[in-house]
């Protein structure tokens, strides 16, 4: 983490392969400074918000450097389209999963000087509040309480499987570009061409229009609703709420964000369950169906909450038939039981230590303290073996005799996130 720290005050997250600030791993990141350099974990967050445009929204990576060693960069992004995107910054035209909220408050949580904490927190609250209004003005065409992202970058899963449904309604251009992701890692744990020919694609369109909300909401064929994005909002609103309450007044901002809770939570669970498959899946908004595929993503609603006891009890079934036998550590990423699970690719296979930690407090909300306990102890136990990696083989065996985590190497995440499953 000390050594990802750049001189403008964030943290990369992962020399190379990432050299700029993301949303959401900055977010983990501020977890792991407040156990101990809370005034750093200050400045982590600072930066972000930032970032964030005159209509709220807090854009995926901020630019702060010129760096060509990365695809695709701020040339091809070019935030600068939208009329009301950050003049200090340059930045994507997307974001990440919601997570300052409930980040400020687990700050708050680990803070040893609470009144400094809360002092901070006033200071930045209303931005997060306005990112929240931004989502649910902006991205809920049918007033659902369940807000759309409109590419799988948003979505912070980037290539998961769940995508390749997606993928099939479409046909984009063929793209002649240099990839410099896998000049930093093997290309057999990256994204193939052809999928960045449908993120790339996925980017034009919204460019063409100026990154303007409706026209994405008309026209990007990827809109989906995600059940990991959403409960990040869900879980976020409830940390606005109740930090609110900690500082005091501030009713018209509790009001809507109560309203929110309550439809958001109600047509969470109407909509976006999957009874025969017992998980939460993913909603194609644009094609008007269910994604009917589990992933790590599938239980991370326990984190926010949202099932009842009785559904709590059938996910972390499912989670336990599917991704939980002996020969494996928690959480897969994918489900190990479909055809497309991959164990060494990214996002359709191997662990990631940010959902595993989320599933770690999810399971302790319920009770399932065992299961919790397991999760902790296989994240602790795949760093250890396999070092701070980007993502690690689920399997006990896979048949190698050295063994090594896969994607970026010091991982700032997986570092960050460790240290507050060991102090906890
Ligand atoms: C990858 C991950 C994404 C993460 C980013 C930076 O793109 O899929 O979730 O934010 O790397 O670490």
């Amino acid at each position: 983490m000390e050594g990802n720290f750049q001189e403008g005050g964030f943290t990369i997250p992962s020399k190379g392969l990432y050299p700029f600030q993301w949303k959401w791993d900055s977010a983990f990141i501020a977890i792991g400074f407040a156990h101990y350099d809370i005034e750093k974990a200050k400045m982590e967050i600072r930066t972000l918000l930032d970032a964030q445009w005159e209509n709220g929204f807090i854009p995926h990576i901020i630019f702060h450097t010129e760096n060509d060693s990365y695809f695709p960069g701020a040339d091809f992004h070019r935030s600068e389209l939208h009329p009301q995107s950050s003049k200090k910054y340059r930045s994507t035209g997307m974001t990440q999963p919601p997570v300052t909220g409930f980040v400020l408050q687990e700050m708050y949580r680990i803070a040893e000087d609470k009144e400094s904490m809360l002092a901070f927190i006033k200071e930045q609250i209303a931005k997060v509040y306005q990112n929240h209004t931004y989502f649910y003005a902006n991205r809920d065409p049918n007033d659902e309480g369940l807000v759309y992202i409109y590419h799988n970058w948003e979505s912070g899963t980037d290539n998961s499987p769940v995508w390749d449904d997606i993928w099939e309604t479409m046909n984009p251009p063929e793209y002649e570009f240099e990839r410099k992701d896998t000049t930093h890692v093997d290309a057999s744990q990256r994204p193939s061409k052809r999928e960045y020919d449908h993120y790339l694609h996925l980017i034009d369109i919204a460019k063409e229009h100026r990154y303007n909300d409706d026209k994405i909401a008309e026209l990007s064929p990827f809109l989906v609703q995600d059940p990991l994005f959403n409960a990040m909002l869900i879980k976020s609103n409830q940390a606005l709420l109740e930090l609110y309450e900690l500082i005091g007044g501030y009713e018209f901002e509790k009001a809507n964000l109560m309203a929110w809770q309550k439809k958001s939570i109600e047509n969470f669970n109407t909509k976006l369950f999957d009874p025969e498959l017992g998980a939460y899946v993913h909603y194609d908004l644009r094609n008007n169906r269910l994604i009917r595929h589990i992933s790590s993503s599938s239980f991370s609603p326990l984190y926010a909450n949202i099932p009842n006891q009785e559904r709590a009890e059938i996910l972390v079934k499912t989670m336990m038939d599917k991704f939980g036998g002996d020969d494996k550590y928690l959480c897969a990423s994918f489900d190990p039981k479909s055809e497309r699970f991959n164990p060494r690719k990214y996002w359709r296979g191997p662990v990631w230590i940010n959902m595993n930690w989320m599933l770690y407090y999810g399971l302790k909300n319920y009770g399932f303290d065992e299961v919790a306990k397991r999760i902790k102890n296989d994240s602790i136990a795949l760093i250890e073996r396999d070092g701070f990696f980007e993502y690690f083989d689920c399997r006990k065996d896979n048949g190698e005799t050295t063994r090594i985590g896969y994607g970026g190497g010091d991982f700032s995440w997986s570092a960050a996130l460790l240290i507050d499953l060991l102090k906890t």
